[in-house]
């Protein structure tokens, strides 16, 4: 089957829902894909940073093959090894009290987890959120969400239970965070608003108010965790740990799997029939989970992520400096990098397109780099060459 064939059953039997670009893959190796004609492309989206340890990862293949012919599925309603064995791996990376995990299949999902965690432990009906805010399309997640484009046309969200702060903004968050707040949710790096850290005071202020204050903070690791940051989570840039964490994308290399860990105390307040999901946590997801969190504490992801993005970011800084102000910013942590271009964005997107280069822009202006974090230098080079011959 060729591309237009593809299209042409894509226009006859799904929703149009989605802005697709005219590309279609057949398969992937590391950082590269490969289209239905056979043509390579350097990848430096990887799945909306999901795929961070590159496509066809042997360990992550064998895994998922040995599950799917032992076990796919069985439900929650009895034990299940593979989930139990990916839940202790996955506290194994994280920082104490966070110690209890439930597994779901989404980052909205797990989001939606985290927010009614968060109400039921404290007893409170509010929610502190931030403006530009990206937190996945259900219909709290989505009231979470501080981006109008995302909600409209589908009020009345929970727009009652949400208030939203300038994120950055140590004032607002002072003035919106009281006795009514259940929980603030953060994202470390605002991704979908266009790769916005949050900064250090910003993140401190969240924790000391929801401690003064009886809230809890969630953090929306979703994007920024599993060492696509340079650490393993966002939040460990700013030396706090937040009650509740939520995670998706990597989490599966491209198996659909989200997550919420919790303290053991806040995991407590759900108890059987509180909350679950058919899928979340079956044996197929979570034998994929278990293989990434092994290789990414293995081969160090979160160094060979900050090493690589340190030096890729000081490149296009460089380049950035003698881009007479086209590149307006360079931004972000570890291999999760923002180029600020204005109207340039998109262009430069077609442009890295027609060299075999696959980007995404986000926010309208942003070029987003979010590759696989075992990127190969040659790739990262290739892509500078693309800026460099786009802005001369
Ligand atoms: C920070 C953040 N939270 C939540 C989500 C939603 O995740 P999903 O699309 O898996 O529901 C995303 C997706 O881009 C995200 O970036």
């Amino acid at each position: 089957m060729d591309i237009d064939q593809v299209k042409e059953l894509d226009r006859a039997y799904l929703f149009q829902n989605y802005g697709r670009q005219e590309l279609c893959f057949e398969h992937g190796e590391k950082e590269c894909l490969y289209d239905l004609a056979g043509r390579r492309y350097i990848d430096l989206v990887a799945g909306i940073a999901v795929n961070s340890l590159g496509y066809s990862h042997p360990a992550v293949t064998r895994a998922i093959c040995h599950q799917a012919e032992r076990l796919v599925h069985v439900s929650n309603l009895y034990l299940v090894r593979e989930q139990a064995e990916a839940a202790a791996a996955l506290v194994s990376i994280c920082p104490p009290p966070l110690s209890s995990v439930l597994f779901v299949n989404s980052g909205a999902e797990a989001n939606e987890a985290a927010l009614k965690l968060a109400v039921k432990h404290t007893g409170r009906g509010k929610i502190v959120s931030t403006y530009n805010s990206f937190h996945g399309r259900t219909a709290a997640a989505l009231s979470a969400t501080g981006q109008k484009k995302y909600q409209s046309g589908f009020e009345p969200l929970l727009s009652e239970a949400i208030d939203l702060v300038r994120y950055g903004s140590v004032e607002q968050l002072k003035d919106a965070v009281n006795g009514d707040t259940a929980a603030v949710i953060l994202e470390p790096i605002q991704g979908e608003g266009g790769v916005i850290p949050a900064g250090r005071e910003f993140f401190r202020t969240a924790r000391d108010l929801c401690d003064e204050r009886g809230a809890l903070l969630i953090c929306d690791e979703v994007q920024t965790g599993l060492c696509r940051t340079g650490r393993f989570f966002g939040f460990q840039h700013y030396d706090v740990v937040p009650d509740i964490i939520s995670l998706a994308k990597a989490l599966g290399n491209g198996v659909p799997i989200g997550a919420i860990v919790a303290s053991k105390d806040v995991a407590s307040t759900f108890t059987p029939g509180s909350h679950g999901t058919t899928f979340g946590g079956n044996p197929l997801g979570t034998a994929a989970a278990r293989a990434v969190v092994g290789v990414m504490r293995e081969e160090r992801m979160d160094a060979q992520a900050a090493a690589k993005g340190g030096r890729w970011m000081t490149e296009l800084r460089d380049i950035a400096a003698s881009s007479g102000g086209r590149i307006k910013d360079v931004r972000g942590q570890g291999l999760m990098i923002g180029l600020e271009m204005g109207e340039d964005a998109k262009k430069l997107q077609s442009k890295a397109l027609k060299e075999g280069i696959l980007v995404n822009v986000c926010a309208g202006a942003v070029v987003r780099l979010i590759p696989p974090l075992i990127l190969s230098d040659d790739s990262m080079k290739a892509f500078n060459t693309v800026l460099e011959d786009f802005l001369s």
